[in-house]
């Protein structure tokens, strides 16, 4: 997986006069069958979260208030996303550096993921997932 494997994902936007509406539904909207959501809320202001890798999960991350940057690293190289539309949403394929940063003042970011949640999933240390990307680039040539 590399940096160019996330996309921007563009969701139904059902526009009303008294409100619109979005939706998700697993495996048709977002490219895996979602088996937990959560939700990160009340950031203060200049403070990071993420800053790790998952080995199998994959997500999908929307600011369903406010804004924030997603950072997705490879390894190799890097790329922002920038989140603030409810309507859209960033896929981050499992094997990826991510780090979430600058949100706004109340903003809400939804995740959603295609695993339950285990610890060993996580890569916590850069240099290791560094090295683990350096060694899947060199098994592939
Ligand atoms: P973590 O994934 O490290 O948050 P972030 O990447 O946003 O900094 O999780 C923070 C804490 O919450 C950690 O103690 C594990 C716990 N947690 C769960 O219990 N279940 C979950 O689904 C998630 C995402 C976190």
């Amino acid at each position: 997986m590399t940096v160019n494997d996330c996309l921007i994902l563009d969701l139904p936007k059902i526009a009303d006069g008294r409100g619109n509406l979005s939706i998700i539904e697993e495996n048709k909207h977002i490219p895996f069958k979602i088996e937990r959501a959560y939700w990160i809320y009340d950031v203060p202001g200049g403070d990071e979260r993420g800053g790790h890798a998952y080995c199998t999960t994959q997500e999908f991350i929307v600011a369903l208030s406010g804004s924030f940057d997603v950072v997705i690293s490879d390894g190799a190289e890097e790329r922002t996303f920038s989140l603030n539309r409810s309507y859209k949403g960033l896929y981050v394929p499992s094997g990826l550096w991510r780090v979430m940063k600058n949100f706004s003042t109340n903003s809400l970011a939804l995740i959603l993921a295609s695993t339950e949640y285990d610890e060993h999933d996580y890569i916590m240390d850069f240099e290791s997932f560094k090295k683990w990307k350096e060694d899947e680039r060199s098994d592939s040539l």
